[in-house]
């Protein structure tokens, strides 16, 4: 069984949006597995950066949506993104400096953050959004 596996309650309805968080859990579990299975910190890094770009990504999208259609809490969001991006950024830093590892520590809370943001607070914009025809 995959280390984060995706489920229906993780489903928000709107279809890039899901597209894109099962593309994240993709790839926190490739991570997963680099670190599972002993890999060099090369791929390991690598693996890592690609899920910041990817994030990235994503958080910018959903900022874009809840922008364009007046979602009242987009800077409650947004700090919740940032904060999130500034911890994984600090990670980054110190694990290619080689002061920090890969642990099933940081993997967790990965894994529980993006499930818990999804949950929580991905899911406030869902209704709002779908009000709007956002499908
Ligand atoms: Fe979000």
């Amino acid at each position: 069984m995959a280390f984060f596996a995706w489920g229906k309650e993780y489903e928000t309805g709107i279809k890039e949006v899901d597209a894109q968080h099962k593309k994240l859990i993709e790839l926190i579990n490739e991570l997963y597995e680099a670190m599972r299975c002993g890999k060099g910190m090369e791929v390991m890094g690598k693996i890592l950066s690609d899920l910041i770009k990817y994030t990235k990504t994503h958080f910018t999208y959903e900022e874009y949506l809840m922008g364009t259609y007046g979602f009242p809490e987009l800077s409650s969001h947004k700090s919740e993104h940032q904060g999130f991006t500034s911890k994984v950024l600090d990670f980054e830093r110190d694990f290619k400096e080689g002061k920090v590892g890969l642990t099933v520590q940081v993997m967790n809370f990965l894994k529980e953050w993006l499930a818990n943001h999804i949950l929580k607070t991905d899911k406030k914009y869902v209704p709002f959004l779908k009000s709007k025809g956002v499908a």
